[in-house]
């Protein structure tokens, strides 16, 4: 039987970029945004058009350019945010445009100072209005998890009459829990008239580290979109993770049996785009991300995932896309190896380019052995901004210690002797002895998985 299908609503370039330190110019949103089309996202959000004319071009030149996905701009209700969305929408090939207003009574009383009567009235008009220009609509009454219930539904039966196909509940500030969120979701489904008329659609924020479980317990209860963003980014703790409510479903159908249309082999490439685009890292122990995401230091659990890696990992490195760390670069290494890693790390090229990458690889695998990603990565935006000074990298730059920016030769990390003794014994799981005579450890890309555990790995 057929899983429904999760709509997967990016918002990293909006929501994700209102976080501090996250703001990335149009070349910048471009490019991301051709990522999150290669991941396999249903919508992008690309911005709030009316906020700058940085944000209005961004939502321009995407809609123009990524043509699968589609495209939403963001609009406060009211006629002027909601014509200019739809002027930076025109060029797309799927455009939506996505009204919000606030309906709790604090924001009413405090920020908007209107009555109720007065919201359901420009939450009803401004959907109208986007309706005349847009057949794909949608409406986020802001801070829904605040607002009185009967109110909410009664503005979410509104706006549906007035044509919105998508009714998105916001969990604003981060304040709801997963099983009241859940309730609130079913309770619109038990009481608003006309809601099988829309989809019913996530968006929750981190402030309490529950936005993915919220997330995950709206879609339990009958919401098919859910909202989110590359590496959890967004206003203060964030909004829920695109990578980590993906990979729940994945590996969890047993609980949640649902689809969704992402390429979770492009999650990592995605994610370290993010990361290199905003220069904002991911934080280590980052749930399927970050680099420890797939370490295993302790020494029981390297003996139980040299014996049988199911012991200690759920889903499998590849499944996500992070690289297979058996392919070290060095001086012996050709294109295609480099060409792969670099697409790993966000990075697809063009024939000179590449061969301009690999050229500049090449002297400094030369001088440093085993050229790490952080390396490449450097050496790539050198390339792509155009960078000669640091093309050939000075001798002093990779020998010295302090302050330089390749270090000598990288050093894999030592395992402890029994370790890499065990692993020097078994086939299946290699150690691989570096150029410093290090062993390194390489047990999570052995072939370890039958049909019947396949579920637990994502694949
Ligand atoms: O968190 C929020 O309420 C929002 C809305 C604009 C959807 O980001
Ligand atoms: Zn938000």
């Amino acid at each position: 039987m057929d899983r429904p299908r999760i709509t997967i609503f990016d918002t990293t370039l909006r929501d994700g970029e209102q976080s501090p330190g996250c703001s990335m110019n149009v070349q910048e949103k471009l490019r991301l945004a051709q990522q999150l089309d290669r991941l396999g996202v249903d919508v992008i959000e690309a911005g709030f058009p009316i906020a700058s004319d940085g944000d209005f071009e961004a939502v321009q030149r995407i809609a123009a350019s990524v043509r699968r996905p589609i495209i939403a701009g963001l609009a406060r209700a009211c006629s002027g945010d909601v014509d200019r969305a739809w002027q930076a929408l025109q060029g797309a090939a799927h455009p939506r445009i996505h009204v919000f207003l606030a309906t709790s009574d604090i924001h009413l009383k405090y920020k908007l100072r209107i009555t109720s009567e007065r919201c359901l009235e420009q939450a009803r008009d401004a959907v109208r209005h986007a309706k005349s220009l847009c057949a794909d609509v949608e409406f986020s009454p802001e801070d829904a998890t605040r607002t009185d219930i009967p109110f909410l539904c009664e503005v979410v039966e509104a706006v549906i009459a007035a044509g919105a196909t998508t009714v998105n509940i916001p969990d604003t500030v981060g304040y709801t829990m997963p099983e009241e969120y859940g309730q609130l979701i079913r309770a619109l489904y038990e009481n608003v008239a006309g809601i099988d008329k829309a989809t019913i659609s996530t968006h929750c924020h981190n402030d309490l580290g529950l936005a993915v479980a919220n997330s995950l317990a709206g879609v339990q209860n009958g919401a098919r979109q859910v909202e989110c963003t590359i590496n959890g980014i967004g206003e203060r703790a964030g909004n829920a993770s695109l990578e980590e409510i993906v990979m729940a479903m994945r590996v969890r159908p047993d609980r949640y049996a649902f689809e969704t249309g992402v390429a979770s082999e492009q999650l990592y490439s995605s994610s370290q785009m993010l990361a290199e685009i905003t220069r904002v890292p991911v934080q280590p122990n980052k749930a399927i991300t970050g680099r420890n995401a797939f370490a295993h230091e302790a020494g029981i659990h390297q003996d139980g995932m040299l014996k049988n890696p199911l012991t200690y990992e759920i889903m499998t490195p590849q499944s996500v896309g992070v690289p297979d760390s058996r392919l070290v670069l060095g001086k012996h290494s050709g294109r295609h190896a480099l060409a792969l890693r670099c697409e790993q790390l966000g990075h697809q090229f063009e024939r000179r380019e590449l061969d301009e990458v690999y050229r500049r690889f090449v002297v400094l695998a030369d001088r440093i052995k085993k050229v790490q990603d952080s390396h490449l990565l450097e050496l790539i935006q050198d390339v792509t901004s155009g960078d000669v000074s640091r093309g050939n990298v000075s001798k002093s730059e990779v020998t010295g210690n302090q302050g330089k920016k390749f270090p000598p030769a990288a050093a894999a990390l030592p395992l402890p002797r029994a370790v890499s003794a065990a692993a020097n014994s078994n086939e299946a799981h290699p150690a691989h002895a570096s150029n410093t005579g290090q062993a390194t450890m390489l047990i999570p890309f052995t072939d370890h998985h039958s049909e019947q555990e396949d579920y637990l790995w994502g694949v």
